[in-house]
């Protein structure tokens, strides 16, 4: 990225400045980050997007009236400077500009800044304020160098994708904002309308339908950097609005999608400095619930699950029989070296396997001594051997039907491997999990796993009516470092398939042809085979960065309780902007 230089206002940007500047002069502008005053000599961190620079100021080289003006200059004020670059007797080398100095000549104070509610500077050993304030103040958290540095490696990556999808043959299109809903899973987000009383536009949760109709006009290769909105439960992973790296093509197969995937998360990658060693590699989603407990198996720790239903099946024990015999396995995780957790620490591990609905885990420890822990009593020194526990490991173990036993194992995983302290085995671990189920049972109702559209699997279509809660999908996810940063799909092309697969959903044909009527007229019309990923752009920063929150990754994002409390939304509205809609307020 070019940083930018000479304006009619400077002729340099503070950043910019090295040893080879010495003896020039220089106009610069920025942000007063810090002031010092020694003794009747002044040196001031300059502030720009390109970084900081000290400037000093003093009686034998700086003119009396910028000796004035600098007295009033607080943190945060905007000046501008004109001196000569020197080099600075003491060096600081965590500065980028840290050999030389700006010997000021003249200062002005283009604007003096309030005292700021929170500082943009701050000690190493200062705490820093509550997110709450920091949102509340953005401009000021903005101007942090660690968030210029984050939503400038942002511009990068979206560059780059643009730039990679571009030299693929895709086409950037955008889709509409104020849309009829696609369903995503989440709440829409809706719009009344003023013109046509009485019905709502939908904010789009994806430009899902409107990709897929691009393929059926032809437009082959589609990506779009998109905004979507979904009213959903939020979390440090999730924001209301967010942008997708949005991607549709014809006449593919799930590889050649995961072969120019690859190369975009590579070459975005390579931007942000993280490994991305292609090709990935792809477990289907049973082998990744299988080993790992989750279809997004954090992959930098190799431990994985392991099935202990026939080493167990005769143990003493009624929890593990009464599991086994109503169809249940056992099955549990060995952590080397794992015996040094304290029981403490070990309910530390079992909590979240709780939180996923487990009643609980069974344990065991083995040292010198011999075993211990609630499964002692009913494992013999060869079961023991069986299930694979050296001396000093822990084992966890969970007994029932996968689905709950698995979640609950995938949860103890991480948790554990965190107690414990286990370093990584691989900084950059990602992963395709493929052939996702097409459905989830939701009672005795299907409800769709990802969304409505996506093409069962042509071995499986032999049984969607016999037992659909089998039949896998041309679905697949893209996961790093156990986040999903992506998710996708081949779809449904053929009108007579779609159609079937929503009377399964549960919807009838008029509510068919109201949601979904003019999708079903584009594949009739003649849609190629097609499908395509949607990618989170705000979770690769994320995750790239290594940032607690997406709050740390968007300029102005929402709190949990989705508000923007900077510029405080939403807000209310008048009655009579209401009675404009032909809305009005229900009572509690
Ligand atoms: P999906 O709903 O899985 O798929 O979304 C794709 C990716 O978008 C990101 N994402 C989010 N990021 C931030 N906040 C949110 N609330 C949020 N929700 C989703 C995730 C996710 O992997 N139309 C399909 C894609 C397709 O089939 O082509 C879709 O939207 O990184």
């Amino acid at each position: 990225m070019n940083e930018i230089d000479r304006t009619t206002q400077r002729t340099c940007m503070v950043g910019t400045l090295r040893t080879e500047h010495v003896g020039s002069t220089q106009r610069v502008a920025g942000w007063v980050h810090r002031r010092r005053n020694l003794g009747g000599l002044y040196f001031l961190d300059l502030r720009d997007r390109s970084g900081l620079l000290q400037l000093s100021l003093g009686p034998d080289w700086t003119d009396q009236a910028s000796l004035q003006v600098v007295q009033a200059a607080g943190p945060e004020s905007v000046i501008t400077a004109e001196g000569r670059v020197e080099q600075r007797p003491d060096p600081n080398p965590e500065l980028a500009t840290g050999a030389v100095e700006l010997r000021v000549h003249s200062l002005e104070l283009l604007n003096a800044a309030v005292t700021p509610p929170i500082g943009v500077y701050r000690a190493p050993d200062e705490e820093a304020p509550s997110e709450d304030l920091r949102l509340r103040h953005r401009m000021l958290d903005l101007r942090r160098p660690e968030l210029q540095r984050t939503l400038k490696l942002r511009h990068c990556l979206v560059l780059e994708a643009r730039n990679y999808m571009d030299s693929q043959g895709f086409l950037e299109l955008e889709t509409p904002i104020l849309t009829k809903p696609t369903p995503e899973g989440a709440r829409d987000y809706l719009v009344p309308s003023r013109v046509q009383r009485g019905e709502f536009y939908a904010l789009p949760q994806s430009p899902q339908l409107y990709k897929q109709i691009l393929m059926a006009a032809g437009f082959d290769r589609y990506f779009q950097i998109a905004r979507c909105f979904r009213d959903e439960d939020l979390r440090a992973d999730r924001q209301p609005e967010f942008t997708q790296i949005d991607v549709e093509a014809s006449f593919i197969e799930p590889d050649d999608l995961f072969g120019w995937m690859e190369g975009l998360m590579g070459a975005m990658a390579a931007v942000a400095g993280v490994g991305a060693p292609l090709p990935f590699p792809s477990v289907t989603w049973a082998e990744a619930m299988e080993r790992f407990g989750s279809d997004r198996p954090d992959l930098r720790w190799s431990v994985e699950i392991r099935d202990w239903t026939p080493a167990l099946a005769s143990a003493e024990s009624r929890i593990l029989r009464a599991a086994i015999e109503s169809g249940g396995r056992v099955r549990g995780l060995v952590f080397e070296g794992g015996a040094r957790l304290s029981r403490k620490d070990i309910q530390g591990v079992e909590a979240p396997a709780k939180a996923v609905g487990a009643p609980g885990l069974l344990w065991l420890k083995r040292s010198t001594e011999g075993v211990s822990g609630p499964m002692a009593r009913f494992v013999s020194e060869a079961v023991v051997d069986a299930m694979g526990l050296g001396t000093g490991d822990l084992a966890l173990a969970a007994a029932g039907p996968d689905r709950v036993t698995s979640p609950a194992l995938a949860a103890a995983r991480t948790a554990a491997l965190t107690a414990l302290g286990v370093a990584v085995e691989r900084e950059h671990a990602w992963l395709w999990v493929r052939d996702f189920p097409l459905f989830e049972e939701d009672g005795d109702r299907l409800a769709p796993s990802h969304h409505p559209f996506v093409l069962p699997h042509p071995d499986d279509l032999a049984d969607l009516d016999r037992r659909p809660a089998d039949v896998r999908g041309l679905a697949y996810d893209l996961v790093y470092n156990g986040s999903e940063l992506g998710s996708g799909s081949i779809r449904i092309h053929d009108a007579t398939l779609q159609q079937r697969i929503f009377r399964m959903l549960g919807l009838g044909d008029e509510e068919i042809d109201r949601k979904f009527g003019h999708l079903l007229r584009a594949l009739r019309a003649g849609a190629p085979p097609h499908g395509g990923i949607a990618f989170g752009m705000d979770r690769i920063v994320k995750m790239f960065t290594d940032a607690p929150s997406l709050r740390d990754v968007v300029a102005f994002p929402k709190t949990t309780a989705a508000r923007a409390l900077f510029e405080g939304a939403p807000s209310p509205v008048t009655d009579q902007e209401l009675a404009e809609l032909g809305l009005g307020l229900a009572s509690e």
